[in-house]
């Protein structure tokens, strides 16, 4: 145990916590660079009615970087003394990072969706079809617009959809309209549905999958969802919710520690924590 009186704290807070496993992916990350006597990452159960008094402790305690979850996201945005301009074009803040006492709020989810499919292919100019219009598709529509892609948002709701492309560029269709993704380069998936895996569902079905897709499912499960089984039978290439995690913590790790994230011992820590949670 290499901690002192110098270390520093990070957390990630939501309600509820006891499964993230950020603290094993961050800590081992730190390991991995030998800056484990100057970080340590823990985590804090807070309920909303809570969050006002936490982040007046963590100001107190001069706790390092805070990770949120939900239902904090959008909440901790107005207790903050700065907020990222990217994280304002988001509208959620889902890390924090406190420089001696000045808090600054930033968004790295929409990180976790460009870093794994720009590690397969160019976004610009490629057609993307994102399925959904919540929290999750607001940073991934951020993501992909930013680096250039045309992008359609398909939602169950419409409404939504039309206002999700009216505030970051792109066309509106109902998930109804699924025919049309046939013809897209990139599918990703920021539903809900599919999760829990048992329920065995999927939000689109297999025949508007191709072998020129790419098919990210950016719900994180600990195996691969219906959509992901689908489209891989289909062809396509597949990149499941694990590595949004993984890259939208990385960007975390670089903000907390000025450093670049150590990926292979982070997606080690990560895999070996899934695999443990899943058999315990
Ligand atoms: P998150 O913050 O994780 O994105 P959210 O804001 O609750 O979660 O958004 C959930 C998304 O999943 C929405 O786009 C929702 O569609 P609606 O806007 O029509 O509600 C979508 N969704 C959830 N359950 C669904 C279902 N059974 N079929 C299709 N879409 C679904």
């Amino acid at each position: 145990m290499k901690i002192n009186a110098k270390t520093k704290l990070c957390v990630v807070i939501g309600d509820p916590v006891e499964d993230s496993l950020s603290p094993q992916i961050h800590n081992a990350g730190y390991e991995s660079l030998g800056i484990d006597d100057q970080f340590v990452y823990a985590a804090c159960q807070i309920s909303a009615p809570d969050l006002a008094d936490f982040v007046a402790g963590a100001r107190a305690m001069g706790i390092r970087g805070i990770c949120c979850k939900m239902p904090h996201k959008l909440e901790i945005m107005r207790y903050l003394d700065e907020i990222d301009p990217v994280a304002e074009a988001v509208g959620a803040v889902n890390t924090v990072v406190n420089d001696n006492g000045h808090l600054k709020g930033y968004n790295t989810d929409w990180i976790g969706i460009t870093e794994p499919l720009e590690a397969i292919t160019s976004l610009q100019g490629k057609k993307v079809a994102l399925l959904g219009a919540g929290g999750a598709a607001r940073a991934a529509a951020y993501g992909v617009t930013k680096r250039g892609a045309e992008l359609t948002i398909y939602n169950r709701t419409l409404e939504k959809a039309e206002l999700l492309a009216a505030q970051v560029g792109g066309t509106a269709r109902s998930i109804d309209d699924a025919e049309s993704i046939k013809s897209m380069d990139i599918i990703i998936n920021t539903t809900s549905v599919g999760v829990p895996l048992s329920h065995n569902e999927t939000p689109l079905p297999k025949e508007f999958i191709t072998e020129k897709h790419i098919v990210f499912d950016a719900v994180y499960a600990s195996g691969y969802t219906r959509l992901l089984n689908e489209a891989q039978e289909q062809g396509a290439q597949i990149i499941p919710g694990t590595e949004m995690l993984l890259h939208q913590g990385m960007e975390q790790f670089r903000l907390f520690t000025g450093q670049n994230a150590p990926e292979n011992a982070m997606r080690k820590a990560f895999m070996a924590a899934l695999d443990t949670r899943e058999n315990t």
